[in-house]
């Protein structure tokens, strides 16, 4: 397959592409990562279309965040004003979906963030963020794993089976959730059997949960009591008792505040944890590289599945604070237990389905995320090359594959959803950050550079949006805060004792993408070699 350097980037047209940098701030072209895609053996696939993409972001996006996050939101940050802390989100997920759609059509190639931001900020800085998606996607998959195990516990009960609380959800127990880990692992089968197979799977699945969403909302509209809705937005009050101060957002502890839930500031708080249920939208753009016109339908992908899932969250968080005080929605499945208060055990049943359904599509895209980001990674060579190696026959990152999928089933054994989920949070958001930023620097560095997308107001929509994600960030536990910092500084270690001297583009003896040699040549940067 041949690539048309001169009508992608206009270097045809003179402006010769950026020479890399030296050191943790070079930067690898955006010819190269294009390039680097057409490498038989390190390349993926391209079959994916715009309609593909919207059910692929519905398929992950939509999942524990409505299905479980929303009880335990209103119930301690929000009440029925968790309705609008879900607006807020969407907000800082719109302003950042804005810089996702730019970069996703102009570097349309696997790894998301992590390719955006070794395209134009540096090496180290990707690597950061590639690292820092490893943790999203993998803790993410667990985190949702672990929620599915608990849907499914409870099924197995209606049907009379009891699972013991040590081997399925674990509600805060030692033990070792064995159907959250077994789930993991056969998704793991599917995802290296190829995308094909996924997404037709993932179609499926995604009906499912959202005809499923849609009885909750149409079907609970009858049960709803409008006193339940007063007060709308609870008062704020303090919260005490044991690592309060920990469990705090950062910016309560950092301005002094006495830690407090509800209120103005409980909508930010609930804003930010409930930002987890729309992860997923900037994981459609980590298939840039399999989608078959990335220009085109890369920012429809992305939009679709944001403006749909929004519609459909605040939808289903108004009902059921309007079904049930929010003081007394249940926190492991308030979707379907709102139905059972009001005294409807069939939709209750039918929800509890639909929602083990659904969740096995979100854990199976962070699978396939993460698997990419990885690959990304490795085929640039700050991860061991073997990791890049696609299957002769899959034509899937097979290798990588398997091993996460063994530690993301590890991590779905041995933790809770509760323990992790802020985490997955801010290395999200975190990500965010860094493409905006991206999207800034890159118009600067390579304004030659067609775009398929171009981001409105640039560069103070991204810098709004750097603002936007940086106040969910601290809004999120200082404690998260914490262990944020412990993986990230541990990701670090493994650049400085691996990747910095194992880069593709730090080794002399690399390949120079043809891709990027032609541009040079076309652009006189140099003279074409006898050929
Ligand atoms: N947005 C996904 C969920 O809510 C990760 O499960």
């Amino acid at each position: 397959m041949g690539l048309d350097i001169g009508s992608r980037d206009g270097s045809g047209g003179g402006a010769a592409p950026q020479r890399p940098a030296r050191g943790a701030f070079r930067t690898k072209t955006v010819e190269q990562s294009i390039a680097d895609t057409e490498e038989p053996e390190h390349g993926l696939r391209k079959e994916l279309s715009a309609l593909d993409l919207v059910v692929y972001g519905v398929g992950v996006i939509v999942g524990t965040g409505i299905f479980v996050v929303t009880g335990s939101v209103a119930k301690e940050y929000a009440g029925p004003a968790v309705s609008l802390a879900f607006v807020a989100s969407a907000v800082v997920c719109g302003l950042a979906a804005l810089c996702y759609a730019e970069f996703a059509s102009t570097v349309p190639v696997a790894g998301s963030a992590y390719t955006f931001s070794y395209a134009s900020i540096g090496e180290l800085p990707a690597w950061i963020i590639g690292w820092d998606l490893v943790l999203e996607l993998a803790l993410g998959a667990g985190v949702v794993a672990g929620g599915w195990s608990g849907y499914v516990a409870s099924l197995l009960s209606h049907a009379g089976i009891e699972v013991p609380a040590s081997l399925s959800h674990r509600d805060g127990r030692f033990g070792f959730d064995v159907l959250a880990a077994a789930l993991v692992l056969v998704l793991t089968g599917i995802v290296m059997m190829g995308m094909k197979l996924s997404a037709r799977i993932t179609g499926l699945v995604v009906a499912t949960k959202v005809t499923v969403v849609l009885v909750v909302i149409f079907a609970g509209l009858f049960y709803v009591t409008g006193s339940n809705y007063s007060p709308f937005l609870p008062p704020s009050r303090a919260t005490t008792g044991t690592g309060s101060t920990l469990h705090a957002p950062l910016v309560q502890v950092v301005f002094g505040f006495t830690p407090s839930s509800f209120g103005v500031m409980g909508i930010f708080s609930a804003a930010a944890v409930v930002f987890f249920a729309f992860i997923g939208f900037d994981i459609v753009a980590t298939a840039a590289e399999e989608t078959r016109n990335p220009q085109r339908d890369m920012p429809r992908g992305i939009f679709g599945s944001l403006i749909l899932c929004t519609t459909l969250y605040v939808a289903v968080s108004l009902v059921v604070t309007g079904m049930q005080k929010y003081s007394d929605l249940d926190t492991s499945a308030p979707l379907s237990n709102a139905f059972k208060a009001v005294g409807a055990p069939f939709w209750s049943g039918l929800i509890s389905f639909g929602a083990a359904v659904g969740l096995t599509s979100v854990v199976m895209i962070l699978l396939l995320g993460q698997t990419r980001v990885f690959f990304a990674m490795s085929r640039d060579g700050l991860l061991p090359r073997a990791f890049s190696q696609v299957h002769p026959r899959y034509g899937t990152p097979y290798r990588t594959t398997v091993l996460l999928g063994v530690v993301v089933a590890l991590i779905a054994g041995f933790f809770t959803v509760g323990e992790l989920e802020q985490m997955v949070n801010i290395g999200t958001l975190f990500a965010f950050v860094v493409v905006a930023v991206g999207v800034i620097v890159l118009r600067r560095t390579r304004p030659d550079l067609h775009r398929a997308f171009r981001a409105p107001w640039v560069p103070v929509l991204p810098s709004l949006s750097v603002c936007a994600s940086l106040w969910l960030m601290i809004n999120l536990s200082a404690e998260t805060w914490l262990r944020f910092a412990g993986w990230m500084l541990a990701g670090l270690v493994v650049y400085v004792g691996y990747g910095r001297s194992h880069s593709r583009l730090a080794r002399g003896g690399t390949r120079e993408p043809a891709a990027v040699r032609d541009a040079e040549e076309a652009a006189g940067a140099r003279e074409a070699p006898p050929r």
